[in-house]
């Protein structure tokens, strides 16, 4: 059972992270007038278009479209669910979140029971219109639709009036604040009006997996702009997170689906025998809609017009794909077609000879910049081999790699050689691998002793004093080594000469039961040997009992600025893995993850120690 929280501790969460702190954590701001801009780390991007509003305490980008508020941020930059989010930021702003607010039986919940009540209750009206309606099913039947696939579908008619939704959910019992929350009716701007948003409308009911209907698109079938319409993101719905069709295609896919870019896409496929299609909702494909397709298939093909736009988006949907580890391939229809018109006009044994023929990653990369260099010219044929040496480079195969070759050598006339040559002087540019190394390849995660610190850190008075002191108590008394050698190793030592120091004291103590100075300080000598000296000058005169307790008070304090560092040293990682996401090969979003997960790990451990 998921736990909510209420909204009081969100607002007062929401308040206490302002969004221009939070966000500066994991992107570098700058400020322009009264807003910040910078990189946006949800799309590759050179000049900034990041767009941060203090006034507002929300974020947009202009480059991809992402935007939202500072929980909505944590959300898609680390990819945790709202809970956790709110987690990481009441960790943040040292707002305890006592789980007993959690209210399994909460508002937000209910509100959402309502809104797929709404949806279910107009999904059905909408399509008991459309069977009312001549100009519509006519509509449907000149596109080549039949009343299975409307069935199927669950396909439906928004008449062209201001309150045909709002008069029949009105009569169910819906308030007005209810229906405008499905996204079904906007406010008048003379504020007391409510008014149909889908109107003159064909209705797509979009329908997650579980069954549940969550928003509509709506296609004009007079001539309306825009000529889709699609519900706005409600308690129910985000676009980004969602694809169309992908309950019917999850029953009939036999682990195959074929991403396209629209709605009448799908159904017309469906009509013509290709089952398993799903479209994303009028956006660019997201990370999270790939997550999605790969729960329920391994074997994707993107089908997209097969105009420029089309090549675009697809290529950049290949891109987020691979993100995920999909290996998604293309199929290219001729002429400049969509899916809909392709199999409208040749049938469905046409439509799967090119499926059948799909370009996987390269060979979609080598026939898209084929077309954007012209390789009639000198120029156009070294910038195209140039843009593939850059991806040939990652392959790891020499039988393909050399395949490939040899096909660029081909189109292009350039030199196997040469082009070999270009491969190589990439791959020595290639950061990729050490990058990895450094963040994928080591183990300090998840390891309770922080141990593997980099000791490049200045470290606080007081931390300092503690460790001074401890190492301290430990040379001159066997009682304080047996009392913590359990918990304490030398690498809890931060200071280097201190660190070094214990790793000796511990070697002998474990063989003795008595340290002489020396066979210490004989191991160091000039500026280490007079650190170690003030260390053992150290004058105390404390009691057996206080001893311990002072002791226990050292080891707390170095603890906690142990975590202290650990935590910069977290984010800085993320900072870095983001200003080098493009170059770093693998789940950055999974990494990130990890790391804010341990964030939240560490914050509450700061705060037991507190
Ligand atoms: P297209 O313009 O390619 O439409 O938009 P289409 O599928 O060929 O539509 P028909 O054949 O003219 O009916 C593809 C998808 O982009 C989104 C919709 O999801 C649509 O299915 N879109 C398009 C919008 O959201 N709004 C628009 O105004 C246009
Ligand atoms: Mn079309």
């Amino acid at each position: 059972m998921p736990y909510i929280f209420n909204e009081d501790i969100i607002r007062e969460i929401r308040e206490s992270n302002d969004i221009v702190d939070v966000i500066s954590e994991y992107v570098t701001l700058k400020r322009t007038g009264s807003n910040f801009v910078g990189l946006c780390p949800f799309h590759n991007e050179k000049t900034p278009s990041f767009s941060v509003s203090p006034s507002k305490q929300m974020y947009h980008c202009f480059g991809c479209g992402e935007g939202g508020d500072a929980i909505s941020f944590i959300m898609k930059y680390a990819n945790l669910d709202f809970v956790e989010a709110l987690k990481l930021l009441a960790n943040r702003a040292n707002i305890v979140l006592d789980e007993k607010e959690a209210n399994v039986d909460s508002k937000t919940e209910r509100e959402k029971e309502i809104i797929l009540n709404i949806n279910r209750e107009t999904a059905r009206y909408f399509f008991d219109n459309l069977l009312d309606d001549n100009n519509a099913l006519k509509y449907l039947y000149n596109r080549g639709i039949n009343k299975k696939t409307i069935k199927a579908y669950g396909i439906g008619y928004a008449k062209n009036s201001w309150d045909g939704v709002l008069s029949f959910l009105l009569k169910k019992g819906y308030s007005e604040e209810q229906i405008e929350k499905a996204g079904l009716v906007i406010k008048h701007s003379d504020g007391n009006r409510y008014y149909d948003r889908f109107r003159g409308r064909v209705m797509f009911p979009i329908i997650d997996t579980r069954g549940r209907v969550i928003g509509f698109g709506g296609r004009t079938i007079a001539d309306a702009q825009p000529k889709y319409l699609n519900s706005p993101d409600t308690p129910v719905f985000s676009k980004g997170n969602n694809l169309y069709g992908l309950n019917t295609a999850k029953k009939y896919s036999r682990n195959r689906i074929i991403l396209v870019e629209g709605y009448m896409d799908v159904v017309s496929l469906y009509q013509n025998g290709i089952n398993y299609s799903v479209a994303s909702l009028g956006t660019a494909l997201t990370a999270n809609q790939s997550k999605l397709l790969k729960r329920y298939s391994n074997d994707i093909y993107i089908c997209y017009d097969s105009d420029n736009a089309g090549l675009n988006a697809a290529s950049r949907a290949l891109d987020i794909m691979k993100e995920e580890k999909i290996n998604a391939k293309v199929i290219f229809l001729p002429d400049g077609k969509d899916p809909d018109d392709f199999i409208k006009e040749n049938g469905s044994n046409r439509f799967e000879h090119f499926l059948n023929n799909s370009l996987n990653y390269l060979d979609f990369k080598i026939l898209f910049y084929k077309k954007r260099y012209n390789l009639n010219t000198l120029e156009g044929k070294i910038d195209f081999t140039k843009e593939i040496s850059n991806m040939l480079k990652q392959i790891e195969s020499p039988i393909e790699l050399d395949a490939y070759i040899n096909k660029v050598s081909l189109e292009t006339n350039i030199s196997i050689d040469a082009i070999r040559e270009e491969i190589r002087e990439k791959q020595r540019g290639q950061t990729n691998s050490a990058i990895k190394d450094k963040y994928i390849n080591t183990n300090y995660r998840n390891t309770n002793k922080y141990n593997i610190l980099p000791v490049k850190y200045n470290l606080e008075p007081g931390h300092l004093m503690a460790e001074k002191n401890l190492l301290n108590f430990l040379i001159k008394d066997k009682k304080i080594f047996d009392h913590i050698k359990d918990r304490f190793r030398p690498d809890d030592f931060l200071e280097q000469v201190y660190r070094r120091a214990a790793e000796i004291i511990f070697d002998i103590y474990n063989n003795e039961e008595e340290i002489h100075q020396d066979e210490i300080t004989i191991h160091f000598e000039g500026e280490e040997l007079e650190k170690l000296k003030e260390v053992i000058n150290l004058e105390s005169d404390f009691g057996e009992d206080e001893k311990i307790k002072a002791v226990e008070d050292y080891i707390k304090k170095i603890n906690y600025y142990e975590l202290k560092i650990r935590k910069n040293d977290i984010k800085e990682q993320i900072a870095d893995i983001q200003n080098n996401k493009a170059r770093i090969k693998g789940d950055v979003e999974k990494l990130i993850r990890e790391l804010c997960l341990e964030l939240i790990e560490i914050d509450k451990e700061l705060k037991l120690h507190q």
